[in-house]
């Protein structure tokens, strides 16, 4: 089983969306998917509930409840979605459960900053020091491609923290998010740019780069 963490402690930076969208993808391409929900707000869960019958299952566990103990053995592809502000026992418990993590950024300075501060402790984090766990960057919201993350770029390139693609700001994200959908789902003519977006994440995340070594 693949377990891909999505974790920023930032609130409102991606994560629900980009579990959401991740849980949508691997559901369509056939895969047993699950979507862990460790956030009382439950978006991801809402947004499950809104899931067509028409369109492949994914098994929505309410983990901040009760854990991981609802986990359908033959899961192929879990999906955390991590609240926000998750620091120390919490990160740690949460990081116990992913071989992959991924930490989305807006792209602000303020939230870059405070992207870096966690991305070094996640990198003091036992697992992730010992390269148990793997760790990527995603920027999410751009509004266009002439933002220039190489401050942060080169403080990851020194933790060896890949920056593996720039999610744009669209509507669709929020059209999927009311249907129970990832962008995958919605039609080509309208969600090909995301799509090329989604590429690179997607391939990393099929490659032994995100796997533990
Ligand atoms: N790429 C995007 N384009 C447009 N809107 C987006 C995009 N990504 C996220 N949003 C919107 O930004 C808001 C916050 O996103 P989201 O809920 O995914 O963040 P979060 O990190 O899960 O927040 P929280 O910390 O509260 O759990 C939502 O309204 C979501 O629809
Ligand atoms: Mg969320």
């Amino acid at each position: 089983m693949r377990s891909i963490l999505v974790i920023n402690p930032k609130g409102g930076c991606g994560k629900s969306t980009i579990a959401t969208n991740l849980a949508a993808y691997y559901a369509s391409e056939g895969y047993e998917t699950a979507l862990a929900d460790y956030d009382p707000q439950a978006s991801s869960l809402a947004w499950l509930a809104e899931r067509p019958a028409s369109y492949n299952p994914i098994t929505g566990i309410q983990a901040f409840e009760t854990g991981l103990r609802a986990l359908p053995r033959n899961t192929e592809y879990l999906i955390i979605d991590a609240p926000a502000r998750s620091y120390g026992r919490e990160l740690t418990e949460l990081v116990k459960r992913a071989e992959t993590i991924i930490v989305p950024v807006l792209p602000s300075p303020i939230d870059m900053k405070a992207a870096a501060t966690f991305i070094e402790e996640l990198m003091n984090v036992h697992k992730v020091a010992e390269k148990k766990a793997k760790v990527a960057l995603v920027a999410n919201r751009v509004r266009d491609n002439t933002l220039i993350f190489e401050e942060l770029d080169e403080y990851l390139t020194k933790l060896r923290v890949p920056y593996v693609t720039a999610l744009r700001e669209a509507q669709n994200y929020i059209r999927a998010y009311q249907r129970g959908l990832g962008v995958h789902e919605l039609p080509p003519y309208l969600a090909w740019p995301d799509w090329e977006q989604w590429d690179p994440l997607l391939e990393w995340l099929d490659s032994k780069r995100s796997r533990p070594s």
